[in-house]
């Protein structure tokens, strides 16, 4: 027999300071020491035994996969993080735990004490790692029987996602939810190894804050000692990374929670993770280029590949006209195309009359799609970018060179071939368009563009694709309360060659801030900041927020530009978005441990809950809750 020879590392500590007495005598280097730490319950993890280990005494601990019984065999599939490995129970092993054996149920946690033996020819499972071995077992410790789980973590079907949520710590058990964990892990550490590498610090700033404005509602938390007063949860820790840069700090970076109280969507949790950046006396092109070497470490580290630099760059003017967002997927082509003149003159009453009102005709191509959308499917996707706005969806299908439709007839042969070519059109095409307010053109066919691509499954799910999208307008009209609003935050830096626009047309001032894109999706956010009090008052003082008020509310960051402010940049990528498209999978809540359901609830703890009335008391505060419906 060989004698176990573990390789199996968990614990480490330099502990040897205790009253209590330890496993290990004292004055044990550390590889003897960790050797020591696991042994009793388990010699080896489920996943690393292979035909190596053969006739090697172990012991594994795990979770009952599955359970046969063989006519006097038991066979029990244990599982662990690690993997899966096949214990035989046989009585003329030991009868006691084969009878043992006899009363395991799934999910139970056992320890398995055995032999690992080769598996009989015609015996091996390749689809498991360990599938050509199996252990013998001549002991059989059940640590903990488990009730009828509400559902099988590693069965064929997924069950319902609240049933999911509500037994997280079930559902953690399948694969899917621990491949998302481990691959978060290896983001945080790729990221850590990044920075450290280029000298950032990690720098931890405050939970119980002040309001940070980010455009959502804040999380409050009510003070004890302050009656009537409250913290807020940071929405993000931007101004606290500019605090660091005045104070000196160079190059920060916090993988940092963040909370935000707004509509939740499959990409948005109210609790999420930022990974937030801010570096001093650099410009917008030190930030990309930082950026970039992350990405690329990032893919490397994950995927194993590398990605070209520098990534792509747009505008977000070009974005918007050649995709219709300013996040587009560009994993596939399919851009949108303007027929505005053909529109103008066609006869067609819609287009002609969309183009005389100021409106704009665009489209796109669905390349080779005429026969695979029926006249009822192409209703569903006029009914979809209703949605977003669109009174109507035209559509032709490219036919011998001609258009085919019901509208056709109001189009000229000579213009029907202008919107075939307009379109890169072929027979067999399927051409559709929206004639509206441009921006509604734009947020229609983005939207059609996306449900289109993955529909005709024009790219590989897997596939990274990031791009940059800079030059944002800084300041959009706020209709509702007729002033100006940042686009992003009030702290972005203008565009230098922009300042003038302030006084004549401050609608056209572009931003010094950039979006990360990938696959459809904003990956990241960042701006070169303001670090001059004059021109951050002079914002304040542009989109509404008082003198006084910008004093109660961001004194301290006026304050603190006044004592040295560096030139200083950032971004903030968000880090749950990250490990969904590096999985492919569009729930952000498949990539959180213990995330919160669509109305920000925790199924498991019920979170949100209500408290006793003495804490109630204690923080002064008396409820006014309407009646249900009022
Ligand atoms: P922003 O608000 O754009 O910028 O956020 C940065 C990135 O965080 C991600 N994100 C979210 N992810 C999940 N759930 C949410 N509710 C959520 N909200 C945002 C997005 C987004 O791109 N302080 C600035 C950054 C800076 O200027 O440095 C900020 O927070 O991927
Ligand atoms: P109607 O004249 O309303 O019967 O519409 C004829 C066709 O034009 C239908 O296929 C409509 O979907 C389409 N259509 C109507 N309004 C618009 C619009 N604003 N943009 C694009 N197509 C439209």
């Amino acid at each position: 027999m060989k004698k176990v020879n573990s390789s199996f590392t968990q614990l480490k500590t330099s502990n040897n300071f205790t009253s209590i007495p330890s496993r290990v005598p004292r004055g044990r280097s550390f590889n003897q020491y960790q050797s020591k730490v696991t042994i009793v319950l388990r010699s080896h993890n489920c996943g690393e035994l292979t035909k190596d280990h053969a006739e090697t005494e172990v012991k594994v601990c795990g979770w009952v996969n599955n359970y046969r019984d063989h006519g006097g065999l038991i066979f029990i599939d244990v599982r662990d993080r690690y993997g899966l490995i096949q214990v035989v129970f046989d009585p003329s092993d030991s009868a006691k735990s084969h009878e043992l054996a006899g009363s395991l149920r799934n999910e139970d946690v056992i320890q398995a004490n055995g032999v690992v033996r080769l598996r009989g020819e015609g015996l091996v499972n390749p689809n498991i790692a360990s599938g050509e071995i199996e252990i013998r077992a001549t002991e059989l410790i059940v640590h903990n029987k488990s009730k009828t789980p509400p559902f099988e973590p590693t069965g064929e079907n997924i069950p319902n996602e609240d049933l999911r949520l509500k037994y997280r710590y079930v559902d953690l058990r399948r694969p899917a939810l621990l491949e998302a964990m481990i691959l978060r892990h290896k983001l945080c550490k790729a990221t850590r190894d990044y920075f450290d590498n280029l000298d950032f610090l990690e720098v931890e700033t405050p939970m119980l804050g002040k309001s940070t404005p980010e455009g959502a509602r804040d999380y409050l938390v009510p003070s004890r000692v302050h009656p009537g007063e409250f913290y807020a949860l940071p929405q993000s820790p931007q101004l606290y990374k500019q605090l660091l840069m005045v104070g000196g700090l160079d190059r920060y970076y916090q993988i940092a929670r963040c909370f935000r109280d707004e509509d939740l969507r499959a990409d948005r949790q109210p609790e999420f993770t930022q990974i937030d950046v801010e570096m001093s006396f650099v410009d917008q092109e030190d930030i990309l280029t930082t950026i970039d070497g992350l990405i690329a470490h990032m893919v490397k580290e994950v995927r194993g590949t590398d990605i070209q630099l520098p990534l792509p760059r747009l505008t977000h003017k070009e974005a918007v006209e050649r995709f219709g967002n300013d996040k587009p997927d560009m994993r596939f082509g399919m851009e949108l195309a303007d027929i505005g003149e053909i529109a103008a003159r066609c006869g067609f009453g819609v287009f002609a009359k969309t183009i005389e009102g100021g409106g704009r005709v665009r489209g796109l191509n669905a390349k080779g799609a005429a026969e695979k959308y029926s006249r009822r499917n192409i209703d569903e996707l006029t009914a979809f970018v209703g949605d977003y706005g669109a009174k109507g969806l035209a559509f032709f299908r490219v036919k011998e060179g001609a258009l085919d439709s019901p509208i056709a007839k109001f189009f000229s042969e000579e213009d029907q071939k202008a919107i075939i070519e307009a379109l890169g059109g072929e027979n067999g095409d399927l051409l559709f368009f929206v004639a509206d307010k441009c921006a509604v053109t734009s947020a229609a066919l983005a939207s059609l563009r996306v449900r289109l691509g993955k529909e005709l499954e024009l790219y590989d799910p897997m596939d990274i694709n990031v791009l940059w999208v800079l030059e944002f307008p800084l300041y959009s009209r706020d209709n509702e309360n007729d002033r100006w609003k940042a686009e992003h935050h009030p702290f972005c830096y203008p565009n230098i060659e922009d300042l003038e626009l302030f006084e004549t047309d401050p609608g056209a001032m572009r931003a010094q801030s950039y979006d990360l894109v990938c696959n459809g999706y904003e990956a990241a956010s960042g701006s070169v900041r303001i670090h001059d009090p004059e021109v951050q008052q002079k914002v304040f003082d542009f989109i509404g927020i008082k003198k006084e008020e910008a004093e109660e509310r961001f004194g301290f960051l006026l304050n603190a530009l006044r004592y040295g402010a560096p030139p200083h940049a950032g971004i903030a990528l968000g880090l749950d978005r990250w490990v969904m498209m590096f999985l492919a999978n569009d729930n952000i809540r498949d990539v959180i441990a213990f995330p919160k359901t669509q109305k920000a609830g925790d199924q498991m703890t019920e979170a949100p809950s209500e408290v006793d009335s003495v804490q109630l008391r204690d923080l002064h505060i008396q409820l006014d809750i309407p009646e249900a419906g009022v």
